[in-house]
């Protein structure tokens, strides 16, 4: 492929203006391609520069289908979602409202739906398949106490492209229609949403960094996910990735008497 043609490559990142998406987004100008971003606020800092942005709650559905669609006039290459509302702090189900449930789904679920609805179209457009990236957690293996809408919501979210996978699979003759994969994080990562239910002066030095996606998220851009269709990857720290079937992610759930804060 020439640079030019490179160059010419679309891609959407929804929840990508910090985080382990901004980390995807990132990666995805430096391979060249022109990253367009979904999210409440505008990518900062260094790099931002070459992201596009269109400002979006995915709590409001009729704004969310109109940004989608001005995202996909024209082919997508590869698409990641990464938007996530994780709550304050961990909170048992007896004391959940019903508005904290219904925006994890709104983000963490109904938003991807509405995202894949509209740009599995878009990504079948390119001559090549393109690759869908899902975030996931280990939270769809390891539910646990005070996380019931996230773990609920994440691991509806983790068969929803499962069910998918295997749908662009039947889709196309002898290969996939649009690839799509799906990596969670070996452990902690540093982010704004995991920042803002830790206490001041926590020590965050063993957590891992966004950027630890970026090699993977460069891998799927060159390749399309040749070789990754319907995997679920764990990314460490190093920014190597294996399936889960390897190794499973830390566990990040606590007991009840442990959770407290967390
Ligand atoms: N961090 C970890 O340790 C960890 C561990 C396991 C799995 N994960 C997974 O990694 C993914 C990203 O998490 P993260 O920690 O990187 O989160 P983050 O830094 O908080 O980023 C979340 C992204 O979602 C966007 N977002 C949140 N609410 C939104 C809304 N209502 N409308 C539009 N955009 C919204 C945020 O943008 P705005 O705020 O600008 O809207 C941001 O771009 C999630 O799928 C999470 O489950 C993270």
């Amino acid at each position: 492929m020439t640079a030019q043609a490179r160059s010419c490559r679309r891609a959407l990142v929804v929840g990508g203006s910090t985080g382990i998406g901004r980390g995807v987004a990132d990666a995805w100008a430096d391979a060249g391609l022109d990253v367009l971003v979904l999210s409440r606020s505008a990518p900062a800092g260094a790099g931002a520069e070459r992201l596009r942005w269109v400002a979006t709650d995915l709590t409001d559905a009729d704004r969310v289908a109109e940004n989608l669609a001005l995202a996909t006039d024209e082919p997508l290459h590869a698409v990641c979602y990464s938007a996530v509302h994780y709550g304050d702090r961990r909170t048992l189900f007896r004391d959940c409202g019903e508005a904290e449930w219904r925006r994890q789904i709104d983000v963490n679920l109904h938003g991807l739906w509405l995202t894949l609805a509209r740009t599995l179209p878009a990504l079948r457009r390119t001559e090549a398949p393109g690759v869908f990236l899902g975030v996931s957690s280990e939270v769809v293996y390891n539910a646990g106490p005070g996380r019931s809408g996230y773990a609920a919501s994440k691991a509806a979210a983790a068969a929803l492209l499962d069910s998918i996978a295997q749908e662009e699979s039947a889709e196309a003759a002898g290969g996939e229609a649009v690839r799509v994969v799906q990596a969670l994080p070996a452990g902690m990562v540093d982010t704004p949403g995991i920042r803002r239910r830790r206490p001041e002066g926590f020590d965050y030095s063993t957590y891992m960094r966004p950027a630890s996606f970026g090699p993977l998220a460069r891998e799927l851009a060159a390749t399309a996910g040749a070789g990754l269709h319907g995997a679920h990857l764990v990314v460490d720290a190093t920014g190597e990735w294996y399936p889960v079937s390897e190794g499973m992610p830390v566990s990040q759930s606590r007991t009840i008497a442990a959770r407290a804060g967390s």
